[in-house]
């Protein structure tokens, strides 16, 4: 919600140069306020589109293969392995970045885009096992996860990668730090179908979806991250480094 945006950067400039010669250049190496007006832009005009030129999908809903979000530590009081198949997640287009560090010249730096979200809704097919405050909890089905009045924070640095004598950015320590104001969740056909079960457990999940969110946050960006680093990853493996931004 987050990688994406950096894949918009590039989008945007590139597009813009390619398609509208009127519309405003690409940006500047470095030049954080211009890079986020773009993302913005693209964010709520284009997230339906996709642009095999770029190496991007559509981003909304963004097509989610495969999630897991395992959370096994003995300490914690939530030990569950949740997995996500064929999910799509809602969001991005509504999604705003306030804040956008390097992308200089030099593609070694670190990058940092902070990114506010009003919501973002996983849905589809899940597996679930494991407890959740003491209560075991089972079930497959379909769910919806979603986080509301989400803050992110996406990290990343990269390694200049030469293919075709030009130099691509291979992304490297790519991180995401989503905090939600709040997190609601619905998984029909828990406990193998059992209503009363099913019902009592959702009505917990939601009373209680603060701390199940703090105990499971770590495993959640961590899945959340992999998702977009690949995203990220194949849009600036498609395109030269130089050829994303203006020069000085
Ligand atoms: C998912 O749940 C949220 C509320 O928690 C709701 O606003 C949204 O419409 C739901 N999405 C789908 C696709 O059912
Ligand atoms: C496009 O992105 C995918 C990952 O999403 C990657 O495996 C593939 O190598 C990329 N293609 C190019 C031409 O960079």
């Amino acid at each position: 919600m987050f990688g994406i945006a950096l894949a918009i950067v590039l989008t945007l400039s590139v597009s813009v140069q390619a398609k509208f010669p009127d519309d405003p250049k690409p940006c500047k190496y470095g030049d954080g306020e211009c890079i986020m007006k773009l993302c913005n832009t693209l964010f709520s005009e284009r997230s339906s589109e996709e642009d095999p030129g770029l190496n991007l999908t559509r981003l909304d809903p963004l097509k989610v293969d495969k999630l897991v979000i395992s959370q096994g530590e003995d300490a914690s009081p939530v030990g569950i392995t949740l997995t996500f198949t064929d999910n799509l997640l809602y969001g991005i287009k509504d999604q705003r970045i306030v804040k956008v560090k390097g992308f200089g010249k030099d593609l070694t730096g670190k990058h940092e885009v902070r990114i506010i979200a009003k919501t973002f809704s996983l849905v589809g097919p899940y597996n679930i096992n494991g407890k959740v405050l003491i209560l075991p909890i089972s079930g497959t089905g379909k769910s919806n996860m979603t986080m509301v009045n989400v803050k992110s924070i996406v990290t990343f640095s990269g390694k200049p990668l030469e293919k075709n004598g030009e130099i691509y950015l291979d992304v490297t320590n790519f991180k995401i730090t989503m905090k939600p104001e709040s997190t609601h969740y619905h998984f029909s056909n828990l406990f193998n179908g059992d209503k009363a079960l099913g019902d009592n457990m959702n009505v917990f999940l939601n009373e209680n979806s603060e701390a199940i969110y703090k105990e499971t946050a770590s495993a959640i960006d961590k899945s959340f991250s992999q998702l977009y680093m690949g995203i990220v990853k194949g849009v600036f493996s498609k395109l030269p480094y130089s050829k994303l931004f203006a020069e000085e």
